[in-house]
């Protein structure tokens, strides 16, 4: 982990993040309009080279709205043959970097029926679906404790100071419980039925191990779906990757504006 947080220090000086964000699939274009400076996640030591349609995969450090960020622009997945440790390290990275707030975002499919795609979602908690957690294996003790606490891994505080940001700017949004699966295929009308009945509202397949390590760490999450398709069974309509860029592309001013009012805030 030294010489991964050594190799950016260098990059990036006395630049100190105090904020992370993870942007998901189709969101990462807001890194390119605040890029400072960039470090590909194939020249990090201690990183992989990630390879995802819709997805660059580099550290984006900039000044936001008097805010120092330090943003991914690309994530790993666990459907990628990434083991939990590679999907959530660069979390790690951001803690010893200074971060104490995290930002991360995902495409997710509606569960709720009441949702629909296009709809922002912060959410208020996680059921972690995907038969395995990262926190798995030796505990670094210089990180977190060996079984963390997870009443309140999306910090309440946050939730407020982001619903307060969208209704300043009108946007209108949802609350709700992000499901994780493993992918990479969707779900079936009979597992999404039994995620609504367990109380989900949407799903995805991200998010939870970056949570749960960032909890971990002690640093405080602000969970933001885009809700970019309705889950299998919904509708009668088959799911693709496509319509799910397709969807966040559509809402990508809003959550840029969103992401904007809430870094001001925060
Ligand atoms: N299921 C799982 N992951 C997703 C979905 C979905 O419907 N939409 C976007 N990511």
């Amino acid at each position: 982990m030294n010489l991964t947080v050594n190799y950016i220090k260098e990059k990036i000086r006395d630049f100190e993040p105090e904020i992370g964000i993870i942007l998901g699939s189709g969101l990462g274009e807001f890194a390119d309009t605040y890029n400072m400076i960039s470090i590909p996640y194939s020249e990090i030591p201690g990183f992989e080279n990630s390879q995802v349609q819709g997805h660059k995969g580099q550290l984006v450090f900039a000044e936001i709205n008097g805010k120092k960020v330090v943003m991914m622009q690309g994530r790993y997945h666990f459907y990628e043959g990434y083991s939990m440790q590679t999907v959530t390290y660069p979390v790690k990275i951001m803690k010893k970097l200074g971060v104490k707030t995290l930002i991360v975002t995902n495409a997710a499919g509606a569960v709720n029926k009441t949702f629909i795609p296009g709809d922002l979602m912060f959410i208020t908690d996680h059921i972690n679906f995907m038969g395995t957690n990262p926190l798995i294996g030796k505990n670094d003790d210089t990180l977190g404790t060996r079984f963390p606490d997870m009443s309140e891994v999306y910090s309440k505080k946050l939730i407020n100071i982001a619903e307060q940001a969208a209704q300043e700017l009108n946007i209108s949004y949802k609350k709700g419980v992000y499901v994780a699966t493993t992918g990479p295929s969707y779900e079936t009308p009979a597992e999404i039925n039994m995620f609504r009945t367990l109380g989900g509202d949407a799903v995805g397949m991200s998010t939870a191990p970056e949570a749960i390590v960032a909890n971990y760490c002690g640093i405080k999450v602000l969970g933001i779906s885009c809700l970019t398709n309705y889950a299998a069974g919904v509708t009668e309509n088959p799911l693709n990757h496509q319509e799910v860029i397709d969807t966040a592309n559509k809402v990508k001013d809003n959550f840029k504006n969103l992401l904007l009012n809430i870094l001001k805030t925060i």
